[in-house]
């Protein structure tokens, strides 16, 4: 026996369909404004992370999956998919003047050397979006409606936007300084990953839980004191904008991101259930204006996008019952009686299949009794028996399982027969009906 890796999952039957009915959500919800699906590699330079997550962030510090392949090269499996994106749109030059904006989605596992603990993987999903190459808050705004709609389209309700403005380098700069002096006089009696931060980047001690630390964050100096007019002026249009979209927002100003490459807008949607259970952040993301430079492509180029945790959202929709039943039954279940008709039963399955009937067939030759609990086990519509009368008579034994009525019909025939009791079938059940009956 083998045991699953720490940290990862098997995600499978009904679990895998939830997983792709969500991806399924997501990515029509981004088609539908007008992003196009990148697919780009798992393993990448190691030094794509750490120049765009950032040296001084927990990914890059201690959760890389990271090893040098046979060629001596280091290798990275992606621990979020935003850098490896803007990579490949650097890399085809996908930025002419005329091409702008590239609105690129995306859907994958990531990997972090994460402790594992309720939701948290070290391999797992994401679904996001990034929009690259047009300067305008406005387009921050599309970017935080399209998570809002796609969340909205999902079931989710009593969504809670999380926003704040970290500002431009300048703004940075400035606030890191004044952050600086500040924690400076407290950082004695704080915990030892503030010390940490105090010297990799004194903004992430703005996100510490420890309560006695939140103490003196609340005290702490905010960034809406230090931004540049610029940046100032920008979040005010995007407040504005969100006010006007309906979407409501509050802003948190110690709301700073563990990725290093934000700038300017940086924003959570928080998720409470109707029974006021408190989930956190379902997803998140923001703007950055040095990131594509950083990773080689023009200076002046910025965007914005978010990702969110497929897990994350299955585990809530799960536990919060947002979840559609999801049909798994069968139309017909062919059922031989004898091994030796076998054969004739995989060729009526097969023309059942082709005339668009969902249909699975016994080949573990049980008797009629076990056959029979198998199709019911299956939710199939119709068993289908074939015994020796039926062969000789090029028949086949239509049981309706939904009303225990049967017929004998002729093989030649059969397609039509289901077909016409498919027609009648008007009793409003949700059975699957085929293709034929969709204009119901
Ligand atoms: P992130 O906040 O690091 O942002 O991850 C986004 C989402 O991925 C989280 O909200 C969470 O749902 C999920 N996630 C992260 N780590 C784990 C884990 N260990 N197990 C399960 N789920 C996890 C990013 O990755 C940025 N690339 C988002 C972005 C895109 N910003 C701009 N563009």
């Amino acid at each position: 026996m083998f045991n699953l890796v720490k940290g990862t999952h098997d995600v499978i039957l009904t679990e895998a369909d939830k997983y792709s009915y969500i991806e399924q959500t997501l990515i029509q919800v981004a088609e539908f404004f007008n992003y196009k699906e990148f697919r780009t590699p798992i393993i990448e330079q190691s030094e794509l992370f750490q120049r765009s997550v950032g040296d001084s962030s927990d990914i890059v510090r201690k959760e890389m999956y990271t090893f040098f392949d046979k060629g001596e090269r280091s290798i990275t499996l992606r621990p979020e998919l935003t850098a490896g994106v803007i990579r490949s749109i650097v890399n085809n030059k996908l930025l002419a003047l005329g091409d702008i904006p590239v609105k690129a989605y995306y859907v994958g596992p990531c990997f972090r050397y994460e402790r594992p603990q309720q939701g948290r993987y070290r391999q797992f999903n994401q679904f996001g979006v990034e929009c690259v190459g047009v300067v305008s808050p406005y387009r921050d705004v599309e970017v935080i409606s399209l998570c809002y709609f796609a969340l909205k389209v999902l079931g989710f309700e009593n969504l809670k936007l999380v926003i704040n403005c970290i500002g431009d380098e300048e703004s940075r700069t400035n606030y890191k300084n004044v952050l600086r002096d500040y924690f400076g006089k407290h950082l004695d009696s704080m915990c030892a990953d503030c010390k940490e931060r105090y010297n990799l980047n004194v903004l992430r001690i703005l996100d510490c839980k420890v309560p006695t630390d939140q103490e003196i964050v609340k005290n702490a100096p905010k960034i809406e004191d230090y931004l540049t007019d610029k940046s100032k002026e920008n979040f005010e249009k995007v407040k504005k904008s969100l006010d006007e979209l309906g979407i409501e927002y509050e802003i948190d100003t110690n709301l700073v991101r563990g990725l290093d490459y934000y700038s300017d807008v940086v924003f959570e949607f928080h998720y409470t259930s109707s029974k006021g259970l408190d989930y956190g952040a379902l997803c998140g993301g923001g703007h950055y204006n040095k990131l594509v430079q950083e990773i080689g492509g023009p200076h002046e180029v910025e965007g914005c996008g978010f990702a969110i945790g497929i897990e994350r959202i299955a585990s809530v929709m799960s536990d919060d019952n947002l979840f559609n039943e999801i049909d798994e039954s069968i139309d017909c279940y062919v059922m031989p009686l004898d091994v030796t008709y076998q054969g004739k039963a995989i060729e009526i399955a097969t023309a059942l299949r082709l005339n668009g009937f969902k249909t699975d067939v016994n080949l573990e030759g049980k008797g009629l009794k076990g056959m029979l609990k198998k199709a019911l086990k299956l939710s199939s519509k119709y068993a289908l028996i074939l015994g020796e009368d039926e062969i000789k008579t090029n028949t086949i034994v239509v049981k309706d399982l939904t009303n225990e009525t049967q017929e004998s019909v002729n093989l030649a025939e059969i397609i039509s027969y289901l077909d016409r009791k498919e027609d009648e079938c008007s009793c409003g059940c949700d059975h699957h009906h085929h293709h034929h009956n969709d204009e119901e």
